[in-house]
């Protein structure tokens, strides 16, 4: 029974040692330890032993159990350290690596140059709102009195997005003001920025789509006078004090009379260069006062109210504001054009 001991001790002992993982250091100490061990069973035959000799293998054989179970627990703190110290090493971080730089967006400079129009007309009571791009031809053209066959409604000019020529994608931010007066009636004070479209080829100065600010103003009272005065303190606002307007007469469907409106080139100071194309002049907006047939035709009667409406072009007025010289540019989304601003 002693060199049975013996060897018990000697071959757990190695194999414990040489345990690489917990899950076996656990089978070794079921295989020798456990009820069913090895070392239980020389321990169970313990009784057939003489009273002799019995408590000296008593004695050694708590001593093999004693050093087994220490040498598992031993092992187990070896491995738990192991294990500890290789997850250390993997998530080491090194604090002497460079940082990565990450490359912060802005916001577009056509955004930035319409926050700073919002900003204006908010100050001046006006309500900022949003319209949809898929539009009906009835708001788009019939309620602005835009008549059948005029050019705008052609195929070759608008985005039609049914046979029947009854939805599009909206050529103007116009529509907006039958929207606005329908929806929230007089008086109103409004602008509506936003996306429109149509079948042009893209060159340096157009897109098939673009931006307008729609404006719209109804009231009792309101004048050409009112008109005028917005308009030239806004572009005061934009283009710098001083700036030179005017207001030359056109046609609106929606308007009447219309108007569109130039603003003195800043570069030349009038006297033509290639920026104002030798006009000496930039257009823009057009605006004019609200025809009383869209006024009725939105419940609003002509006799009682009145008002004015304009429509910007954002990326001209972004242009301008920032100096850039070919549409185009605001559309491509080059980072090196971006970065300039
Ligand atoms: N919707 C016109 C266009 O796209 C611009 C415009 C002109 C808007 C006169 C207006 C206006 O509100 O009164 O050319």
């Amino acid at each position: 029974m002693k060199e049975q001991l013996e060897a018990i001790r000697e071959s757990a002992l190695r194999a414990i040692q040489e345990a690489g993982a917990a899950a076996d250091l656990e089978a070794l100490r079921i295989r020798y330890l456990g009820r069913k061990g090895e070392l239980t069973a020389v321990l169970k035959r313990m009784g057939t032993l003489s009273a002799e000799l019995r408590p000296a293998m008593g004695q050694m054989a708590n001593e093999v159990r004693a050093a087994l179970e220490q040498a598992v627990e031993r092992q187990s703190a070896a491995l738990e350290q192991k294990a500890l110290e290789a997850r250390l090493a993997l998530e080491t971080v090194d604090v002497s690596i460079p940082g990565k730089r990450e490359d912060i967006g802005h916001r577009h400079p056509m955004y930035t140059a319409l926050d700073e129009f919002k900003e204006i007309f908010i100050n001046m009571g006006f309500e900022v709102m949003d319209g949809p791009e898929v539009e009906l031809s009835e708001y788009n053209f019939t309620k602005l009195n835009t008549p059948d066959d005029h050019p705008a409604r052609e195929w070759t000019d608008t985005f039609y997005l049914d046979e029947e020529s009854r939805t599009l994608l909206r050529t103007q931010t116009s529509p907006m003001q039958i929207r606005a007066l329908e929806t929230y009636g007089v008086p109103i004070r409004m602008i509506s920025p936003g996306r429109v479209y149509r079948k042009d080829e893209v060159d340096a100065t157009h897109s098939p789509m673009f931006h307008q600010i729609e404006g719209l103003v109804v009231d009792k009272g309101i004048t050409m006078a009112d008109l005028k005065g917005t308009l030239n303190a806004v572009i005061q606002e934009i283009y710098g004090a001083g700036t030179q307007t005017r207001f030359r007469p056109h046609h609106f469907p929606f308007t009447e009379p219309s108007c569109e409106v130039d603003v003195q080139c800043a570069r030349c100071g009038g006297k033509g260069c290639p920026t104002c194309k030798g006009e000496g002049w930039m257009e823009v907006l057009g605006a004019g006062m609200v025809h009383p047939k869209v006024l009725s035709g939105c419940g609003v009667d002509p006799e009682v109210y009145s008002g004015f409406a304009f429509g910007f072009g954002l990326e001209r007025m972004a242009m301008a504001r920032f100096k850039i010289n070919d549409l185009r540019l605001i559309f491509e989304n080059d980072i090196r054009f971006l970065e300039q601003f």
